[in-house]
């Protein structure tokens, strides 16, 4: 069967070409992305597959120079990609309302990445500002809703400029947007299979609609998964509980703006907002997923060399594993913790003075890709 064979051959000799949309955005996102690509091309040398990066220079520079973050037609350009590697947005300069909904939270819309997937762990060799936190006592990842909620984008201004301006926010939650991201939570607790828990965040004691759906959501799909264990928390007790007891964590839902927030305590009990991986995703994949650390610009060291730029390996890490390259993910998310073990070549976030580039550097040597 000659048609048989030639398939059989052409699975056993393809080899996976990612196609890579780049866009390192604005301030320290410029150098990180600069670091996530060496580690990931090193890892494709050492694991056998091949990755095209394609560069966008959108930005608020682009901004300065056309009058807009990305082109018309910029969403459009980037559906062909397998995924998106994005540094950061934002700029001192402008308005991050301007800048954030020119580029960022767009494509996070328009390609439906509903799920917001940010782990944060406690590595050996970095140590929490908590007292008597271990290696690993906090392993935990948040799985924050991404397109709607308090991100909905819906309202806006009356009376612009005047005594009597009046500003609408209006939250969006449906009952479909809901359901899916909390299905996703428990899908990743059994998944992860660690302590088997989720815990949903909400604040429907005072959101007495959108997040009252949430809840009745919640425990309509938790009876999908007995095998689960649930918690619900207001979520002004959420951040406590991550700062007194963050051990109890392992799978947290949280709606968009709660997420966002959580999630940036989450980096700083596990060291630094260098170190915080995430992943806006399309479980369906339809669309490409992005691929963004937790972090900002951070203009108060843009420039200056010394972003850690972990995180953006680390989440290189989540790209390569949405892309079906298991073992290189883990080989990248190895390096950094031995990197951080045996702590010679470590950022100043994190107490060291390595260079952001440095940093990079050791990450590969950890890897251990061949030289050519
Ligand atoms: P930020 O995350 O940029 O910085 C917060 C603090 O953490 C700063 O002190 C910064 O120096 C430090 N920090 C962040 N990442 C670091 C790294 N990799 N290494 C070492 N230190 C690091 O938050 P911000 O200052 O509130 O925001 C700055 C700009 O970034 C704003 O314009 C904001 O809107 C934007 N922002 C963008 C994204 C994104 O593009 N995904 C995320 C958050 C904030
Ligand atoms: C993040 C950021 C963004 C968010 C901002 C820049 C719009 O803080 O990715 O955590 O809130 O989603
Ligand atoms: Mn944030």
């Amino acid at each position: 069967m000659p048609l048989l064979a030639a398939t059989f051959i052409e699975k056993e000799v393809r080899v996976a070409n990612h196609k890579i949309a780049v866009i390192r955005g604005d301030g320290i996102g410029v150098d990180v992305v600069e670091e996530g690509i060496k580690v990931l091309k090193a890892g494709a040398k050492k694991y056998g597959y091949t990755m095209e990066f394609t560069e966008f220079p959108w930005s608020t520079d682009y901004y300065f120079k056309h009058g807009e973050m990305m082109p018309k037609d910029g969403v459009d350009t980037l559906r062909k990609f397998d995924a998106i590697f994005l540094g950061a947005v934002g700029h001192p300069k402008v308005q991050d309302h301007v800048t954030l909904n020119g580029l960022l939270l767009p494509i996070r819309r328009s390609f439906d990445q509903y799920v917001c997937e940010r782990p944060s762990v406690l590595y050996p060799g970095v140590k929490s500002p908590l007292a008597g936190k271990k290696p690993w006592d906090i392993d935990l990842v948040v799985v924050r809703e991404n397109t709607e909620g308090e991100y909905a984008n819906v309202g806006g201004f009356q009376y612009r400029g005047q005594p009597e301006e009046v500003a609408v926010q209006t939250s969006v939650f449906t009952r479909r947007g809901c359901e899916r991201v909390i299905t996703y939570a428990f899908e990743l607790a059994r998944k992860r299979n660690k302590k088997k828990h989720l815990t949903s965040i909400t604040k429907s004691n005072a959101q007495g609609y959108g997040m009252v759906l949430w809840d009745r959501t919640f425990q309509a799909v938790a009876e999908k998964y007995p095998d689960i264990q649930t918690q619900s928390l207001l979520v002004d007790r959420a951040c406590m509980d991550f700062i007194r007891r963050p051990e109890q964590f392992d799978v947290v839902v949280a709606s968009n703006l709660f997420g966002d927030i959580l999630t940036d305590i989450g980096a700083v009990i596990t060291g630094s907002l260098g170190l915080a991986s995430s992943a806006n995703l399309d479980p369906s994949r339809r669309f490409p997923s992005m691929f963004e650390p937790t972090h900002g610009s951070a203009p108060d060291i843009a420039g200056k060399g010394i972003a850690n730029p972990m995180a953006q390996i680390l989440t290189a890490a989540l790209m390569l594993r949405n892309l079906s390259e298991e073992k290189a993910a883990q080989a990248v998310e190895a390096s950094v913790q031995k990197v951080l073990y045996e702590g010679k070549v470590i950022s100043p976030d994190l107490g060291g003075t390595a260079r952001t580039s440095e940093v990079g550097d050791a990450i590969v040597g950890a890897l251990g890709a061949p030289a050519r």
